[in-house]
């Protein structure tokens, strides 16, 4: 296949991991990018956004049935429910509706990437197996993620395409208005935490504080997602992605306090959801003081993730050697992740 027609379809372009995903692609430069969301977005000469509402069959058949140009699709789409069961028929609904819209239309496809997580090992319900590996059992359902690997499986049988199976640990980059955004929830924490002239505290649970466990960076997720996606070997594998390193909020905690300029006070359990939720005014004058970008509280706020994360009074993390055995070497060092992406906040005027 020549290099001049790979194209993507990003399902879920705005997200902290489909955006990310979008802009490693198109810098890629031997990729025609499309984006699927909600949102929608700008359109450059490489990357085309599309505005689809992927739990609407007819919308997925109407804006999808003309990409007969896509060679591969990077699913990253997640909608976001107050509990695990409510989670599976959204999320399984939307994969569904894409690859009925894509199959018969994407003639050339070559393969589907299907974004995971540590969900698929039961991470998010407590205590589990560590290391996670790819070839661990799945648990009683309800799972939305083990749903949508079955029907992908289901559906590639005698297909002339491939799927791999991504399973990153807690992403970190940048996005704005999500639901999953642990960098965003630490970053706005921090700076309300020195506007208000306070520490910088550990909310979570006090056994959360000295666990183990590890991050991935977002723009290492992309590369790894697009390597997995186009190397014969990874084909019909799942894949753990993680930065490389493990660490304890113990140790991070005072280097990301130091990063804004911050000490730190001992751990206590605030649910940030509750605490942060009379804070907009607080927002709004940091904003206005600080001439940041004036974006909505809510954008910026994913509280309700940040007390999921700190509440992991359990080791969090999965083994990712094999993807280094198929060939991804590439690391991330967690501590410099979280003080890249502070910068990078900073550059972009969304923190002070
Ligand atoms: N973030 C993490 O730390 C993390 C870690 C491990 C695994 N994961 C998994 O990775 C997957 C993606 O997560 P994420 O954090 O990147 O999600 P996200 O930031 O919430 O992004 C979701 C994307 O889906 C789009 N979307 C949602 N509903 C849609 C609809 N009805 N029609 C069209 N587009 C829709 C959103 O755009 P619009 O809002 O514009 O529609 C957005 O682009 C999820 O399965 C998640 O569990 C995430």
């Amino acid at each position: 296949m020549s290099t001049q027609n790979k194209v993507a379809l990003v399902v879920g372009a705005n997200g902290v991991i489909g955006r990310n995903l979008v802009g490693h692609l198109a810098a890629l430069g031997d990729w025609t990018v499309i984006g699927l969301s909600r949102r929608g977005g700008e359109s450059t000469e490489r990357i085309r956004h599309v505005s689809v509402d992927l739990l609407d069959r007819d919308d997925c058949r109407r804006k999808l049935g003309d990409l007969a140009e896509v060679t591969h699709i990077f699913y990253t789409a997640y909608q976001d429910r107050p509990t695990w069961a409510e989670l599976v028929p959204p999320n399984l609904a939307m994969l569904v509706n894409v690859l009925d819209a894509m199959e018969p239309v994407a003639r050339g496809l070559l393969h589907v990437s299907l974004m995971q997580g540590y969900k698929v090992y039961g991470g998010h319900l407590g205590p589990f197996k560590t290391p996670a590996r790819e070839t661990d059992a799945y648990f009683m359902p309800p799972e939305f993620m083990h749903d949508q690997q079955r029907a992908l499986e289901a559906r590639q049988k005698g297909k002339a395409w491939s799927w791999t199976a991504i399973r990153p640990a807690v992403v970190c980059g940048f996005a704005l208005g999500n639901p999953l955004n642990l960098a965003m929830v630490i970053a706005v924490y921090g700076a309300m935490s020195k506007e208000l002239g306070l520490p910088l505290r550990f909310p979570g649970k006090p056994g959360a504080y000295d666990k183990l466990l590890e991050m991935t960076d977002a723009g290492l997720l992309a590369r790894a997602t697009v390597w997995a996606a186009t190397d014969p070997r990874c084909a019909n594998q799942a894949f753990n992605i993680n930065n490389g390193d493990l660490f304890r909020w113990s140790e991070m905690w005072p280097k990301i306090a130091g990063s804004f300029g911050l000490d730190v006070a001992p751990p206590l359990p605030l649910s940030l959801d509750t605490v942060m939720a009379d804070k907009e005014p607080v927002w709004n004058a940091m904003v206005a003081r600080h001439g940041l970008q004036r974006l909505a509280y809510q954008d910026v706020s994913s509280w309700r993730f940040g007390d999921f994360v700190f509440s992991w009074d359990y080791d969090m993390f999965a083994d990712g050697s094999k993807a280094r055995r198929f060939g991804f070497h590439d690391y991330v060092d967690t501590e410099a992740m979280f003080l890249g992406i502070f910068d990078d906040f900073r550059r972009r005027r969304i923190i002070p």
